[in-house]
């Protein structure tokens, strides 16, 4: 009997590609595979057969696969960014026509979607860039996804990723977020994010560790303990738990004591900080927390350097009970700022390619599915309801009210850690970020006077409207 046309099709069958059809299927759909090569699809198929004979046919040639699809065709593309994803489009868009839409969820780089969204103007195919945040289990289960492309497209895809994607009490974790690019560019400032409070995390982990002297039990509790309150979050989870896991190669210990101190990237919290210059949006928790990762790659050198760099030696006195409510309110705070930055870049971008991105509706997709995952994101969302055209969320009223209260436990902890020869650079970014962001008159002045003295750049003043120049001395 002739096969009926699948609701969508998937194309790239690895982690999350397989993963993300098995989902849409288990939600009723009938999806069509393919991959590049062969041996994915079957094994695809064979998983839909065993998770309880799901709604998912299998195609090794492009043609078919396409040709299996209802019209306006729907292609989701789960290949690795960049040049496979230009390959997989030339194959697949030569059997596609007007009015069917391509879906890219790749972590891929903004302009890369835009292009393609030009070339494939021409055939009037709409292109998606589609973030999608979760890792396997978010795509299996529900991930938090982030589209930006025509509207249409969206309208038509809808109706199966609010089904597929992560439901939190207000809705399910995806939304509209805008023309192509903006999802993309949505998902890349998630990472920047993400990249910050790992950092911010481990800054607590060395402070709880090197001046507190707790143990990897004790740390386990504090963040399990942690993660029923403000900072209750899917980071500070996993983090109780890696303190908890004794090593399985060895008979002693802990796991996290035998991991080498080094961080690997794949690239996309780098663009955040790349755009960020771009934008000139100031974001440094988040390129704090890029720069740990370079430094943390010099293993050797610092190995090295411990020999003759040596820090402060008596670390001050104080009590544990404290330390550990202070740092709990520094980590808070910390976190505020760093999503500040975040938000304040989504928003230069969405102002420069008139994206109209909603920031609340950006808050609320991430509150489920993604890495980044928290309950303060409803904090976040509420501040963009009550005034979406909001400067920073550092002057929203109860994140205010939430920073003033804790500042001086936040000031406590960043002065330990200086005195302690405690590196915390994100921490203490987000704090310079806090005093900057605040006073009313920062020392610029002088640097514009400089400015003025040596390259004539002229200056404004506080009392007078216009620009001047000021003649420094005989030559400038
Ligand atoms: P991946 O390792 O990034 O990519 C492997 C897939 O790409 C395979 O299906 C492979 O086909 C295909 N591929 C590679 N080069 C190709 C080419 N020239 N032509 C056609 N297909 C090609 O897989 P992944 O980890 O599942 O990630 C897929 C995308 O999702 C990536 O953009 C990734 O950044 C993004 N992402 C990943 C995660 C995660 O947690 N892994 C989370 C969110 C987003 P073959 O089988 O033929 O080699
Ligand atoms: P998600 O948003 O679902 O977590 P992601 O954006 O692909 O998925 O990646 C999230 C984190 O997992 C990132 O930290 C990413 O790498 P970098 O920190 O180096 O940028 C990491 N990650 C994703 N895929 C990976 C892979 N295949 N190998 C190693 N790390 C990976």
């Amino acid at each position: 009997p002739e096969q009926a046309l699948s609701d969508i099709g998937l194309y790239g069958l690895a982690v999350m590609g397989q993963n993300f059809a098995l989902n849409m299927a288990s939600h009723g759909f009938s999806v069509s595979v393919c991959n590049r090569s062969p041996g994915k699809v079957d094994a695809t198929v064979e998983r839909a057969k065993e998770e309880g004979d799901l709604p998912l046919v299998g195609y090794k040639e492009p043609k078919e696969f396409i040709e299996s699809l209802a019209k306006p065709r729907k292609v989701v593309l789960l290949v690795q960014a960049g040049a496979a994803v230009d390959a997989t489009i030339a194959t697949l868009s030569e059997f596609m026509e007007e009015g069917d839409i391509l879906v890219d969820c790749g972590n891929e780089w903004f302009p890369n979607s835009q292009r393609r969204a030009k070339e494939l103007e021409p055939k009037k195919i709409m292109f998606v860039g589609m973030g999608i945040s979760g890792g396997e289990e978010g795509a299996r289960n529900g991930p938090s996804l982030m589209p930006g492309g025509p509207k249409e497209a969206f309208d038509a895809l809808a109706p199966i990723i609010t089904k597929c994607a992560a439901q939190v009490n207000d809705g399910p974790c995806t939304t509209y977020l805008g023309s192509i690019g903006s999802g993309n560019y949505v998902k890349m400032v998630h990472n920047g994010v993400e990249y910050g409070d790992m950092q911010l995390i481990a800054e607590v982990y060395d402070v709880l560790k090197h001046v507190a002297g707790m143990d990897n039990d004790e740390l386990a509790a504090t963040f399990g303990d942690w993660n029923t309150g403000e900072l209750q979050s899917f980071l500070i989870e996993i983090t109780a738990v890696i303190f908890s896991r004794k090593d399985d190669l060895t008979d002693s210990g802990h796991v996290v004591d035998k991991i080498l101190d080094k961080t690997g990237m794949k690239g996309t919290g780098r663009w955040t900080i790349q755009e960020a210059a771009e934008r000139s949006t100031a974001a440094p928790t988040m390129a704090a927390a890029l720069d740990a990762r370079y430094i943390s790659g010099r293993k050797a050198e610092r190995v090295e350097a411990a020999k003759t760099l040596t820090g402060p030696t008596d670390i001050p006195k104080v009590s544990k009970e404290q330390l550990v409510e202070d740092i709990k309110a520094a980590l808070y705070c910390s976190k505020i700022c760093s999503y500040a930055q975040g938000m304040n870049l989504i928003k230069s971008a969405s102002n420069h390619f008139e994206w109209g991105v909603d920031l609340g509706e950006c808050a609320r997709i991430w509150k489920g599915g993604c890495i980044i995952r928290a309950a303060f994101l409803d904090d976040i969302k509420r501040a963009y309801v009550r005034d979406p055209e909001l400067d920073n969320l550092l002057v929203d009223p109860d994140f205010t009210a939430q920073i003033l209260e804790r500042q001086a436990s936040w000031r406590r902890v960043v002065t330990l850690c200086v005195a302690s020869g405690i590196a915390a650079p994100a921490m203490t970014a987000s704090l310079s970020y806090f005093d900057s962001y605040r006073r009313a008159r920062l020392p610029a002045n002088l640097v514009q006077a400089q400015r003025d003295f040596f390259g004539a750049h002229t200056y404004e003043r506080v009392d007078k409207e216009g620009t001047f120049h000021c003649l420094w001395d005989d030559t400038h």
